[in-house]
């Protein structure tokens, strides 16, 4: 049993690592996401447990890192929310392809990719766009998340049937191989997509991400408190170029958070410009 202590000193270390916030109900929820990592390791208490995070050293490190992987919620899919994936194209469309010859390529960042569907939906999207107008369109695609394990599996990029379940069958045939019941993404979806860890609450690790012409950060704001979001989207901005273009998920909003965009309404979704 997790007591009202435990509860609270581990809460607190989470959300000073993480961002994400546990709220007073939610001991349950904590323990039942820390009980498994107990008892990996032989201990008999979440303080010892809390004591194994803080004090060892490179053990120690690794206990965060499955530290991350359990208290992260990472439910995604292919093609989620379609109206903004529209807006998506609709902005790559108008901003980005308007008949000038492309040098440099569009840098887009799927930061909290989760398992890979983000990303690799938005390869498919810009590989189909490039089929149709029978143009050359350089992207390149940055995918970030803090969980470890999670982007071993957006590496892998070996789907189940219910990560796909919105995908087209005709791009389902077109980008995925299946074996034995699972879709093996198609390398053409996969070439210009780089994966990597990112902590959002590391201010230095924004610094590889300079310039980009869009940043997808959906479904993750969610875990945040006010002071994080803040932090994060501030950061974010910085990352963007000027008028560049940021997508947050559909339940989320820039309501408290920041001014600091211009909000853009499409059908059934808004997108935010850097103004
Ligand atoms: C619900 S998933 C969203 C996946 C995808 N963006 C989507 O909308 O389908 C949230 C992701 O945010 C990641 N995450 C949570 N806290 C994070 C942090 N501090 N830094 C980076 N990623 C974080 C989680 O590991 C998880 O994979």
């Amino acid at each position: 049993m997790m007591t009202k202590e435990e509860f609270t000193t581990l809460r607190d270390f989470v959300y000073e690592k993480t961002g994400i916030f546990f709220a007073e109900n939610k001991l349950y929820l904590l323990e039942s996401r820390l009980t498994n990592r107990l008892n990996e390791l032989g201990l008999s208490s979440f303080e010892d447990y809390y004591y194994s995070l803080k004090y060892t050293s490179d053990k120690g490190k690794n206990e965060i890192a499955n530290l991350f992987d359990v208290v992260t919620t990472n439910e995604t899919s292919f093609f989620r929310n379609p109206p903004q994936l529209e807006a998506f194209k609709v902005v790559v469309q108008k901003h980005y392809l308007n008949g000038n010859s492309m040098t440099n390529p569009i840098k887009i960042w799927s930061a909290a990719c989760s398992t890979g569907e983000e990303p690799y939906t938005l390869a498919i999207m810009l590989e189909e766009l490039i089929q149709t107008m029978k143009q050359n369109i350089p992207y390149m695609i940055y995918a970030t998340d803090i969980s470890q394990k999670v982007l071993e599996s957006a590496k892998r990029a070996v789907f189940n049937q219910y990560s796909i379940r919105n995908t087209d069958d005709s791009l389902r045939k077109k980008y995925f191989v299946e074996e034995n019941n699972m879709f093996k993404l198609h390398e053409k979806a996969k070439k210009n997509v780089k994966i990597d860890f990112l902590n959002f609450m590391d201010d230095n690790a924004y610094r590889a991400y300079k310039q980009m012409d869009l940043i997808f950060c959906r479904n993750v704001l969610i875990y945040f408190d006010e002071k994080v979001k803040k932090k994060v989207i501030e950061n974010l901005y910085e990352c963007l170029k000027p008028k560049g273009f940021l997508i947050i998920g559909h339940a989320e909003s820039l309501h408290n958070i920041s001014r600091a965009f211009k909000p853009l309404v499409f059908p059934g979704t808004i997108v935010y410009q850097k103004g």
